[in-house]
């Protein structure tokens, strides 16, 4: 573990966080990408919402992740962010592996998330956990850019090998 994550926290995120996630939110997610505020609420409301954040000594949020146990049966991860300040440090790792813990307590046995393919600092991350690109979405974000469906296999069984098994994609990042 590293230094920085000794000082910090993670916790469980409820719908008491709604504001210091939709402000970081905005803080990651620049250019009008950014959730709305009615979409956290719809999420961190859910009882179906597996959700962290990572919160400094001095009890500021650092970071967050917002997943979703969808009718399917998969963990979907549909909001992740780190401060600017404090990326590199370790804690889109920390709050991945989190998450899927947080899955696994739900008997999930695969995650699935959608990405840019222009951010490939995130893919990377990504990558690195394991996950797998099995899709390129075509005009999947309101301003036109591609998506990539990645999933990750993280009980017994491997992802499904159509894509179009996993449905519900029913949050897309703006
Ligand atoms: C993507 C994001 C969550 C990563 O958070 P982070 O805390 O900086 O990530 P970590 O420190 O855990 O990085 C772990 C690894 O992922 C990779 N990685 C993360 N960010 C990267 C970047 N910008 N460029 C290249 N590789 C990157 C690296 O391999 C890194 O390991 P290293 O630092 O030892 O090289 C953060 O950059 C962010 O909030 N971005 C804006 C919002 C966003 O894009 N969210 C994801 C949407 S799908």
């Amino acid at each position: 573990m590293v230094a920085q994550q000794i000082e910090a926290g993670i916790h469980r995120m409820t719908f008491n966080d709604l504001n210091a996630c939709w402000a970081l939110d905005h803080r990651c997610f620049e250019d009008g990408e950014a959730y709305d505020r009615e979409t956290f609420r719809y999420l961190l409301s859910s009882p179906y919402s597996v959700s962290y954040k990572i919160i400094s000594g001095r009890g500021i949020m650092l970071g967050f992740i917002v997943g979703l146990i969808e009718r399917d049966g998969t963990g979907h991860v549909i909001a992740l962010g780190v401060a600017p300040e404090c990326r590199r440090r370790g804690y889109g790792h920390w709050l991945m592996e989190c998450i899927e813990d947080g899955f696994r307590t739900h008997d999930v046995r695969t995650t699935r998330l959608e990405v840019r393919t222009t951010n490939t600092g995130a893919q990377r991350l990504y990558m690195k956990l394991g996950y797998i690109i099995v899709e390129r979405m075509s005009n999947y974000y309101s301003n036109g850019d591609d998506g990539f469906l990645m999933v990750k296999a993280i009980g017994d069984m491997s992802p499904p090998e159509d894509p179009s098994q996993i449905n519900g994609i029913e949050k897309k990042r703006k």
